[in-house]
């Protein structure tokens, strides 16, 4: 008998051959997208909640945010930095104003916004604050994930990221998450920043206790250390808030941003913080061939005008009510645990019933897209544009998943 492979089949075969294999995706094959829906190359939709990890906040090819990108794709691409271009100022001005920051250094990807802040906290913390020379530590938190570089990796708690990786860079301190006197205990005159994430993502969405991010500001204050904020994933809308460090009234150092301020079309990233920090940077002392581009300005200027709509904030707010209702009413049904903010979620499927990849699979089947971590939970960040009745279409296959 001779069996045809799919298409669907024969592009995972042809991935699975020809690529390292450092990720683990489910068996979809996306050939097209618009708003929160996908198509795979066998034409099959899916409804997609995990919106590239928060990158296509605004939805797949979004109609302002492509208008920008083919506009700039007919003018002018890229210059280096080694020129200005027209685009620039006008990008950095308007990230700077949403951020309520002087000033603001784009790069390209969330590791290097991440590595940006790392080095200019230490900058900062021999220059300002008067660290003795090559002593400055930077405190962050167990279970975080802020990219996959060689120096952040070294301060990574999750053995996959970690291991084999060595040596590892030094001038960390590690500690529990959400607790302010473990912060506290760990700070010392070498003390530069605290980075932590607002809301921890790929740890499966871990929202901090009530008064950790205010606590956080205070102790950062008291004690003249940078408070780094890693906005990457929960950022730009998100949470319900423009920032996820809103909800609390906290307003860090340093803002480090990725994901969704490429408009899910080019990698953009950046850190905002005010003169007093990012001023310590001289000429050659940091940079990227591609960062601040052209065609990434266009872009990300106009993810900064649909924020300034506000918009898609109120939506993640109000959606956000309905999606987490939906998930808290699985409790019990097959669900352990709900956590998040907005339209982000974290559950945790009972572990005695099946493997959060075995959810995302089973979910894939019937038609949405979402992505397991750590054994038995499932992120759950749909695009910002979904409406009600496609969350409650999502909560609906989920139910079905686990019945
Ligand atoms: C909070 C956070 N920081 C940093 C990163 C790294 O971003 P990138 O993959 O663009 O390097 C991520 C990516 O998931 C993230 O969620």
């Amino acid at each position: 008998m001779i069996v045809e492979r799919t298409r669907t089949q024969a592009a995972v075969g042809d991935a699975e051959r020809w690529t390292a294999h450092n990720y683990h995706p489910l068996p979809v094959v996306v050939a097209q997208a618009e708003g929160a829906w996908v198509t795979d190359v066998d034409g099959r939709r899916y409804l997609d909640c995990l919106a590239g990890y928060s990158a296509l906040n605004f939805g797949h090819r979004h109609p302002t945010l492509i208008a920008a990108a083919h506009a700039q794709l007919d003018r002018l691409t890229l210059t280096s930095r080694a020129f200005i271009h027209d685009q620039f100022a006008t990008f950095c001005r308007e990230l700077a104003e949403l951020c309520g920051k002087d000033l603001v250094l784009p790069m390209n990807t969330g590791a290097e916004a991440v590595e940006t802040a790392i080095k200019v906290a230490r900058k900062w913390g021999y220059q300002v604050k008067g660290v003795p020379d090559g002593q400055a530590t930077i405190i962050v938190a167990d279970g975080n994930f802020h990219g996959r570089t060689t120096t952040i990796v070294s301060f990574s708690t999750d053995p996959d990221a970690r291991d084999d990786f060595g040596p590892y860079t030094p001038g960390f301190k590690i500690v529990p998450y959400g607790d302010l006197a473990a912060l506290a205990d760990a700070v010392d005159d070498t003390t530069v920043a605290v980075l932590i994430e607002p809301i921890q993502g790929e740890q499966g969405v871990v929202v901090p206790p009530p008064g950790y991010l205010p606590g956080v500001r205070d102790l950062c204050t008291q004690r003249d250390m940078l408070f780094i904020a890693d906005e990457i994933q929960s950022g730009l809308g998100r949470t319900g808030e423009t920032f996820a460090c809103d909800h609390e009234g906290v307003r860090p150092d340093m803002y480090v941003l990725g994901k969704a301020l490429g408009g899910g079309i080019v990698p953009v990233s950046t850190v905002a913080a005010d003169r007093s920090v990012l001023g310590v940077l001289r000429p050659g002392q940091h940079g990227s061939t591609f960062g601040g581009n052209p065609l990434a300005c266009a872009v990300a200027t106009e993810v900064v005008r649909l924020l300034r709509t506000g918009e898609f904030q109120r939506r993640s707010a109000e959606l956000g009510v309905r999606l987490h209702a939906g998930l808290r009413s699985l409790v019990g049904e097959g669900l352990v645990a709900v956590r998040g903010r907005g339209l982000w979620a974290g559950v945790d499927i009972d572990p005695a019933l099946m493997t959060g990849r075995q959810a995302c699979e089973r979910l894939a089947e019937r038609g949405v897209l979402a992505k397991d971590t750590h054994g038995s939970t499932i992120r759950l960040a749909p695009p910002l544009v979904i409406e009600a009745a496609e969350i409650d279409h999502a909560i609906a296959q989920l139910a079905a998943v686990l019945r």
